[in-house]
């Protein structure tokens, strides 16, 4: 059989931190850069994974049961496990993997690679799945296969992309929109260079802190109850704080999509600084590297707003920018972070991409 190719984008997350767990809404882009996987069926019944960027080729017998390795190869390996485990015929097959993404910068690259794997299985074995659930496979394989207790976003972003425009997920709805992004804006990416340990467990305890708070509240999820509520609640101080990120969160990204249809980019950009005030003072998943990306960024004109992405505890900021001053500001960035902590930051200008399942 003849070779496919499949190419699934990293995402940003662009406003709505944490709270994909939390049954709320999220604001994140894909992004041009990505995961490609080119493969064919084994009529032998055997997998091969093999990634340019990652040694170690893994091959497993026809009928071996596929388990985690503590490898990359996990994703990949969960991904098609959870195929079969959901009765589709998936047999035997071998992918090759390349990236254009920066690894450990937090944009993803478990569920682009997550999702390339899946649009080129679904193509291979002709498996007729929607785009949510085959968002929905994917994070089953990261949560159980690889033991990360991630919720929809990175997954959701890099299927339902659209060039040049957001993804607004509403997880409790479990539906999907794609908002235009102002022209005259970009976004740059800063990877901070620095991450910080236990990140893994850091990010299930947040999650666990949010649940508690849900119920202290009597609801069943933080989606659940209002920022009025919530300040006239008696509740004790860490999952009060917690809750206030959360659902502070989620108000912001309902006021940003605003923003982004009336293209009113300084009111969107105030809402992500704000967003990393919170993390900050609820949320305790910043770090002094992020903050001082950040502090730099918004002391700089031509950029509307900057925050932490994703899971946080280091990585990388989003900020939006003016397009025409994009290069200048990344420069300055880089080079005032350089003085002021002495670590280096890789900067992306990116444009919003293509997801990998679009409508044709
Ligand atoms: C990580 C997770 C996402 C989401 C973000 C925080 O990126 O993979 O599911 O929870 O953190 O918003």
């Amino acid at each position: 059989m003849n070779f496919l190719t499949t190419f699934a984008p990293g995402r940003v997350e662009l406003l709505g931190n944490h709270t994909d767990y939390n049954g709320g809404v999220v604001l994140s882009a894909a992004l041009e850069l990505g995961i490609t996987a080119t493969g064919r069926i084994r009529e032998d019944g055997s997998i091969r994974l093999s990634s340019a960027g990652f040694a170690g080729e893994v091959q497993l017998a026809p009928q071996v049961e596929i388990t985690p390795n503590a490898t990359w190869a996990d994703y990949p390996l969960g991904v098609i496990a959870e195929f079969r485990h959901a009765g589709f015929p998936v047999g035997g097959v071998e992918i090759e993997f390349s990236s254009t993404l920066p690894t450990g910068a937090g944009l993803s690259s478990s569920a682009s690679i997550e999702v390339a794997t899946a649009a080129l299985l679904m193509q291979l074995f002709e498996i007729p799945l929607t785009r949510m659930e085959v968002a929905k496979l994917c994070r089953r394989a990261e949560n159980t296969f690889v033991g990360v207790n991630c919720g929809l976003l990175d997954q959701v972003s890099s299927i339902f992309g659209k060039r040049d425009h957001a993804v607004f997920l509403d997880c409790r709805a479990e539906t999907v929109e794609n908002v235009p992004l102002p022209a005259e804006a970009c976004l740059l990416i800063t990877d901070s260079g620095v991450k910080h340990a236990l990140t893994g467990g850091e990010y299930n305890e947040r999650r666990e802190q949010c649940f508690e708070g849900a119920r202290l509240l009597g609801v069943s999820q933080l989606r659940d109850t209002t920022m009025a509520n919530l300040l006239a609640a008696d509740l004790p101080e860490l999952p009060k704080r917690r809750a206030l990120h959360v659902v502070g969160e989620n108000e912001r990204v309902f006021r940003a999509i605003d923003d982004l249809h009336t293209g009113n980019l300084p009111a969107f950009g105030k809402l992500m600084t704000t967003s990393h005030q919170s993390s900050i003072e609820n949320f305790d998943n910043s770090t002094a590297e992020l903050d001082a990306l950040v502090r730099i960024a918004t002391a700089l004109p031509g950029v509307y707003g900057s925050r932490l992405t994703g899971g946080g505890f280091g990585g990388a900021t989003i900020s939006l920018v003016a397009r025409d001053q994009a290069e200048t500001l990344a420069k300055t960035i880089r080079e005032t972070y350089r003085l002021e902590t002495g670590h280096t930051a890789r900067t992306f200008e990116c444009a919003a991409g293509e997801g990998a399942l679009s409508p044709q």
